[in-house]
């Protein structure tokens, strides 16, 4: 029997894996754990020690397929994205070669740990007059979506301070969410071919933005842009057009949309558990444990890609070279080889905070201590401003969006008072 045969009915993109994953995850963990997926031609890994192995051998596992489209797209849209000189050579995670490094070392030393830190009054200045705002539509209109009144958009705001892009990054939110919604789509979704032109459009916006924000920055300019146009490479030469917009491209995506999506699964999940919501408002690390276990068992990046530079060995199958791997960051987290009652949230439990939310190895996310400081802000001050704040249907009634590689609530319906909030979930609160 192949691998295949043994694990029957994968299917990715279907509405019974958006709302639930973890059967899929289990089933793959224990009978087929590098598993071929006919409908996408990729190998869907699925235990933790072997998602590990891939990530920490990075010339034998690489990381070049990280923003290849899933989708074969049509041809108009790829004529599309041509047209705007579309193309994402490799940068950051998607860049197995020598000037990797010197580009990553921009990033973490805009994300390090001081600066970090440093953001903390800054979130808690962006989020205040949010917090305002719901309150007011709370009493207008009685309910509130905290997706479009805070989620969506406050990463962004965040992202713009950390990367000194305040004041230049001129686009409303509005058309960002939908640049970003719309390349998500395109590379990590199987979109109906008759959408792929619309897509690539916004895609293609999206990128002419990035190149007109990426042209006028000097060397010696404050932030990203200006530490871009400095950059030299390995060979000494200044970074090209295409791989100043594609570190952009890629940061935009990385820091908000997967930043965004996190805070919407955590506020859902903890407004589902009524004798948990109001605990989170305390000033201890109530907030912070709670969201790392949040991380563990639901990360929004539920995926992530490598490609075998030869052929490999993983588990007990041969790879081919060339073999496109789906590392199931999110069935790693519910592992039980590692993890005791993986489906039960206990803040603080033993190797908590080793989860593969983030990655492990040369390309983990140096976005993971701002991700982490935003979750705790947030789900400090909404919980401790609106204690009573509840759901207005039922957990799972609330629709998910799901993508390859991304998977959250698309709205967070809320109100004041005593009344939904259900505890399907274990609430093993501290
Ligand atoms: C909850 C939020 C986040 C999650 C779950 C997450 C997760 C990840 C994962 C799984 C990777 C790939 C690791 C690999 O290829 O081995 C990654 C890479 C990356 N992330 Fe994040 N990320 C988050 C937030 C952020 C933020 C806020 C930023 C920046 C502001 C960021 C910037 C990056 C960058 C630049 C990379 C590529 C690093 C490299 O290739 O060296 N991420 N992230």
């Amino acid at each position: 029997m192949s691998n295949t045969d043994r694990c029957p009915g994968v299917d990715l993109f279907s509405s019974e894996f958006l709302r639930d994953p973890y059967p899929l995850y289990g089933a793959l963990r224990e009978t087929s754990p590098v598993h071929r997926d006919p409908g996408t031609g990729l190998w869907l890994v699925s235990t933790y020690r072997d998602v590990r192995r891939v990530l920490l051998a990075p010339e034998l596992y690489r990381p070049d397929n990280a923003l290849d489209a899933v989708a074969r797209l049509s041809v108009p849209a790829l004529r599309r994205l041509a047209a705007a000189g579309f193309t994402l050579p490799p940068t950051l995670a998607n860049n197995g070669t020598d000037s990797h490094a010197g580009l990553r070392r921009i990033i973490t030393g805009l994300l390090a740990r001081d600066r970090v830190v440093a953001t903390v009054p800054v979130i808690e200045s962006l989020l205040a007059p949010r917090i305002d705002s719901i309150e007011r539509s709370l009493a207008t209109d009685g309910s509130c979506d905290l997706v479009t009144a805070l989620t969506r958009d406050l990463p962004f705001e965040v992202m713009l301070k950390v990367l000194g892009l305040e004041g230049k990054a001129d686009a409303d939110i509005e058309r960002l969410a939908r640049w970003n919604d719309a390349s998500l789509e395109l590379f990590w979704g199987m979109p109906p071919r008759e959408r792929h032109v619309e897509l690539a459009e916004l895609a293609a916006e999206f990128y002419q933005w990035l190149d007109e924000l990426t042209a006028g920055a000097r060397p010696g300019d404050a932030g990203l842009l200006g530490l871009l146009a400095a950059h030299r490479k390995p060979d000494g030469a200044p970074l090209r057009r295409e791989e100043r917009i594609a570190v952009c491209y890629f940061m935009v995506i990385a820091g908000q949309t997967t930043t965004g999506q996190m805070l919407a699964t955590m506020l859902l999940r903890a407004l589902s558990e009524p004798e948990l919501w109001p605990l989170l408002g305390r000033a201890d690390r109530r907030a912070a444990l709670w969201a790392e276990e949040l991380l563990r068992r639901e990360p929004p990046l539920t995926t992530w890609r490598r490609v075998t530079a030869r052929p490999a060995r993983l588990g007990d199958v041969e790879l081919p070279a060339g073999a496109q791997l789906l590392l199931m960051l999110a069935a790693t987290g519910s592992d039980d080889e590692v993890y005791d009652a993986p489906e039960t949230i206990r803040p603080g439990r033993p190797r908590g905070r080793e989860h593969l939310a983030f990655g492990i190895g040369r390309h983990r996310c140096p976005g993971a201590a701002l991700a982490r400081t935003e979750a705790e802000v947030v789900l400090r001050a909404v919980s401790a401003r609106l204690p009573d704040l509840r759901l207005t249907c039922a957990e799972e009634d609330v629709p998910m969006r799901g993508l390859l590689s991304f998977r959250a609530p698309v709205t967070v319906p809320v109100a004041r008072g005593t009344g939904v909030g259900h505890a399907s979930r274990p609430a093993d609160g501290p």
